[in-house]
């Protein structure tokens, strides 16, 4: 468990409002996750997981272990904020993945979704390069996107409608680390 003298060191004592997920809480929805992916795929079928850096990144280690199916990996690099907490509507590939989708099996593995700019422009993207099927797996969905052009078929939790950090959730690229996720008090 971790005493607020370490959540302290991790976040150098700023800002956090309150625990929203334990990292134990975490570890039991991510195995369970796991096995209904791993269900999902008949059993001899790979399975190729794209995780949209940074913020899936620790989600997506996690993740992966629990899924009982051949899995490759590879990752997608896009940018919708700046430095703050608002979203900018524009989302721009830094890094394309290099695997080729036509034929196969790919999950879409994202953090959170939240205005779902993300993945509006991704799926379209992704869809047109002729996977056998696509689906998306969020770790925490905001439900405030009304206009998704796909729906996650995973979700991981029902996430509260506050800044979340922590995860590999970050805030201006701050409290990754956190290995709970948190919510970031809302400025004076
Ligand atoms: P969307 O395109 O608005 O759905 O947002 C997608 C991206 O914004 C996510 O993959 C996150 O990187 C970031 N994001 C959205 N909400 C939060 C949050 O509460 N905390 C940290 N990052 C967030
Ligand atoms: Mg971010």
């Amino acid at each position: 468990m971790l005493n607020s003298a370490d959540t302290d060191a991790r976040t150098g004592g700023a800002a956090l409002d309150r625990v929203v997920y334990s990292a134990q809480t975490i570890a039991a929805r991510v195995a369970e996750m796991g096995r209904e992916i791993t269900a999902a795929y008949p059993e001899d079928e790979p399975v190729l997981v794209l995780g949209l850096l940074k913020g899936s990144f620790i989600f997506m280690a996690d993740l992966v272990r629990e899924i009982e199916r051949p899995v490759t990996l590879d990752f997608l690099v896009a940018a919708s904020y700046g430095a703050g907490t608002m979203t900018s509507g524009d989302v721009r590939l830094l890094y394309d993945a290099e695997a080729t989708l036509e034929g196969q099996h790919v999950i879409l593995v994202e953090d959170i979704v939240d205005s779902g700019t993300t993945i509006n422009r991704l799926i379209p993207m992704l869809q047109a390069r002729g996977p056998r099927s696509l689906e998306i797996c969020a770790l925490l969905h905001k439900h405030l996107a009304h206009d998704l052009v796909r729906e996650p078929k995973w979700v991981g939790f029902d996430a509260p409608r506050e800044f979340l950090i922590g995860y590999g959730l970050d805030h201006s690229e701050n409290f990754r680390n956190l290995p709970f996720i948190g919510s970031l008090k809302a400025p004076e």
